[in-house]
């Protein structure tokens, strides 16, 4: 496939003040699912991930630990987020620190830039800061719990603890100047924050009026300096959000920063205000283009709250994809809750779907029907001869379930592009269930009829090992040579059912989604 129209996906940067849980997992396997997809269009696909290193939030933790903050990222880095990506079987292009050169070079070019350019003022800050939101809060985002340990403080409702007090001479950025664009923004452009919920929300937020945003600090060390300033080091947001810029060259390799940008930005629904308000206001004082897309996705919630490090709700992706696999692990998180709403993660529940869609459903399909290729036609996959009404309305239904999928895609409904293959792993079962092709075999006088019905349910099965190919890398790839498949599977395009058939079956042994009993101490 030649390369086609750019298509640049991001993750959020994550912070390395402690190890991932499958919230941030959750955030990794759907940007991987939508790049694996449009690179199977021939889209110029490009994924972006990486780690957020400066900031107080990880000096601290870093001293807690009594290592410097470089030493805590370089572990973290190396031995919590490089290694979940393995685990995940993410297929990156490029991974990301803040504290790589070629980032803090381009954090320092286009703070002058925006400096020389008179968007950048001397002011004072006087207000609260949550250091693990790494955020300025207003008033109104904050609580007084009535008792308990912080009772009659501040407290940030998000980490529950009590903000900081903040009175520091700081440089700012004259945010406020673009509130009128960035409202045009919205308004012209629907598309730019996804889902409608999230753009609501940022909507209501900036029309409430845009302050300006200090964007340096004075009172410690860990960040890039600000290049006229020594005595202040860049605002960790600030700093972190041109790590999408950085990666892809911008001031230093034209071409592929001409190439990739503008990205599509996947995030969380509590980091969107940071990419839909600020970062923009970034862009285009720097005179570039905003980005495609802001899309804020649910969270994983444990007892109705947010999963999170600081309230110590996490669940480690491993502990998943060690009883699991990481397919079923991408499966069922994309698969089970909605891309953009909140939803709830238990084992029961992980459990259930697996053996009910991926054991018993996709996996036992694939499991007969390539035995029977084997027993009755000796691994040869048969042709197809005439159809009957049933026969084509199978085919019908293929080629629906890749139209459906790929539309869904379009819209970042990943979970709908998953129901339409489920559907299709059901049709083509009770197709089997109907034509008894175990019966047909009885009767010499059927073989015909035996060689479509088998030929079609391989055909079915071969646009499902392509339409999986980006959720389910490793059971589709076996999958698809096992259907007499040919070539690399992630070189089909994914926008065509597969209308060649052909080649011989091997045996799936053992089974693409073995049985999986859960051990008491597993739940
Ligand atoms: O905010 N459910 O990093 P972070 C779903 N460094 N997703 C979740 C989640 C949950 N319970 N918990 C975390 C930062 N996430 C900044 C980002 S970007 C320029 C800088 C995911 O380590 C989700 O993607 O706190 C969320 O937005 C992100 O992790 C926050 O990761
Ligand atoms: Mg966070």
């Amino acid at each position: 496939m030649s390369a086609g129209q750019s298509f640049y996906l991001t993750t959020p940067i994550f912070y390395v003040n402690d190890v991932p849980h499958i919230g941030h997992a959750y955030t990794e396997v759907a940007a991987d699912v939508l790049t694996r997809w449009h690179r199977q269009r021939g889209d110029d696909t490009w994924l972006l991930t990486g780690t957020d290193e400066h900031g107080q939030k990880i000096m601290r933790t870093a001293a807690a630990n009594g290592v410097t903050p470089r030493e805590w990222a370089d572990k973290l880095v190396e031995e919590a987020w490089k290694p979940l990506l393995q685990t995940l079987d993410i297929a990156n292009d490029d991974f990301i620190r803040t504290t790589d050169e070629r980032h803090e070079r381009t954090v320092a070019r286009f703070l002058q830039k925006l400096y020389d350019d008179g968007h950048i003022y001397a002011g004072e800050f006087e207000g609260y800061y949550c250091v693990g939101c790494e955020e300025y809060k207003r008033p109104g985002d904050l609580v007084t719990p009535e008792d308990g340990e912080f009772a009659g403080r501040l407290v940030c409702p998000i980490h529950g603890r009590p903000v900081e007090v903040l009175k520091e001479q700081n440089w700012f950025f004259r945010m406020s100047a673009f509130q009128q664009q960035l409202l045009d923004l919205y308004e012209t452009r629907p598309e730019f924050v996804q889902p409608a919920s999230v753009r609501n929300e940022i909507v209501q937020f900036v029309k409430q009026g845009l302050e300006d945003l200090s964007i340096s600090r004075s009172s410690f060390d860990w960040g890039v300096r600000v290049p006229w300033d020594e005595t202040h080091v860049v605002y960790v947001w600030f700093d972190a959000l041109l790590n999408y810029v950085s990666a892809i060259g911008y001031g230093e390799e034209e071409a592929e920063f001409e190439r990739r940008w503008p990205a599509v930005h996947i995030v969380g629904k509590d980091i969107a205000r940071f990419h839909a308000v600020i970062w923009p206001a970034m862009l285009l004082a720097a005179g570039l283009e905003v980005p495609k897309t802001v899309f804020g996705h649910g969270w994983l919630l444990v007892g109705g709250e947010k999963m999170s490090k600081s309230k110590l709700t996490g669940i480690a992706p491993n502990e998943i994809t060690d009883v699991f696999g990481s397919d079923a692990f991408r499966y069922y998180f994309l698969s089970a809750i909605t891309f953009g709403q909140d939803g709830s993660f238990s084992w029961e529940d992980l459990s259930a779907r697996y053996q009910a869609e991926l054991a018993n459903g996709l996996g036992n399909l694939a499991s007969r029907v390539v035995a029977m290729v084997e027993r009755y036609f000796g691994g040869a996959v048969p042709s197809v001869g005439d159809l009957t009404r049933g026969d084509e309305f199978i085919l019908d239904a293929v080629r629906q379930a890749v139209a459906q999928a790929n539309d869904a895609i379009d819209r970042f409904a990943i979970d709908e592009a998953l129901g339409a293959t489920r559907t299709l792993v059901q049709t083509l079962n009770g197709y089997i269930t109907d034509e008894e092709p175990w019966a047909l075999a009885k009767d010499p006088a059927s073989r015909d009829r035996l060689a479509t019905v088998l030929g079609v349910a391989v055909l079915g099965l071969k646009t499902l090992a392509v339409l999986l190919a980006p959720v389910l890398p490793q059971a589709t790839a076996r999958l698809w040579p096992a259907l007499g498949g040919e070539g690399v599977l992630a070189a089909q395009d994914i926008r065509a059912a597969v209308e060649t058939g052909g080649g011989r079956v091997s045996l799936l042994d053992p089974p693409l989604f073995p049985r999986i009993e859960l051990l008491d101490d597993a739940q």
